[in-house]
């Protein structure tokens, strides 16, 4: 199980302290992992006073190239020099804000795994593919097409329903089994495979989503900025497994 929060463009070195100060007095077990994904100046920062306490670190982007003149892009290896352990890569924002394509995805996941990063590739549809009833060919589809060709290390894959994204909203449990179903049946030969759920993952309903089959964790936007809330979560999660 993972619990992976998503700071996006929020927060500072400040609040890494914070955030550390509140880690301290926390069992993390190995069975379930937490991990931020902090900005990228505030990485170094991050892996240098969070890991001693077994809290991952990710990035939340990552070129699909692997050098050159690619001005202000953040490569994979420079993501690994940090020591990373996870990139989050495809998120909805980035499709949508900077035109990451699958295309982009797959070769941005296929560089990480040469650097022993474990990609988070995120695929979700927009409201009017469900509304068409579209979504598990959509998804079938973006999976089909992000994920590298060869995948010798781990892979996580993180279900992220675009209408649900920052709105409150949530898929019924049957709509969120059936779409990990999906992507569990279409990479049945990756070994260490996780799917993990996201889109309004709170405190409230973090038990429910967490106890459904094929849901290997959560990856929390908004909820990850409250501390306390995010802490919460990640014990609920340590409760379901042990
Ligand atoms: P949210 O964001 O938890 O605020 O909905 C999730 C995400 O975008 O990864």
């Amino acid at each position: 199980m993972l619990i992976a929060g998503n700071w996006k463009m929020n927060l500072n070195s400040s609040d890494l302290f914070e955030f550390q100060k509140l880690i301290v007095n926390e069992k993390i077990e190995k069975k379930v992992e937490i991990a931020i994904f902090p900005q990228f100046p505030q990485l170094q920062l991050a892996k240098q006073i969070l890991s001693k306490y077994n809290v991952k670190i990710g990035a939340q982007s990552c070129s699909s190239q692997l050098s050159g003149a690619f001005t202000g892009d953040v490569s994979a290896d420079a993501i690994s020099d940090i020591g990373c352990d996870y990139c989050i890569v495809g998120h909805s924002e980035r499709r949508e804000f900077h035109n990451e394509t699958n295309e982009f995805v797959k070769n941005s996941a296929s560089l990480l795994l040469s650097q022993n990063i474990t990609p988070i590739i995120c695929v979700g549809e927009s409201l009017n593919i469900k509304l068409q009833n579209r979504t598990q060919k959509f998804i079938h589809n973006q999976i089909k097409e992000c994920i590298p060709d060869i995948v010798s290390s781990s892979l996580i894959i993180a279900y992220e329903p675009l209408w649900a994204i920052g709105t409150g909203r949530i898929p019924k449990n049957e709509e969120i089994m059936s779409v990990h179903n999906v992507i569990f049946n279409e990479l049945s030969h990756v070994k260490n495979l996780k799917i993990i759920y996201g889109g309004s993952v709170n405190l409230s309903n973090c038990s429910n989503v967490l106890k459904l089959k094929n849901v290997h964790g959560a990856l929390i936007g908004g909820s990850s900025l409250k501390f306390k809330d995010f802490l919460a979560i990640y014990k609920t999660a340590v409760k379901q497994v042990i």
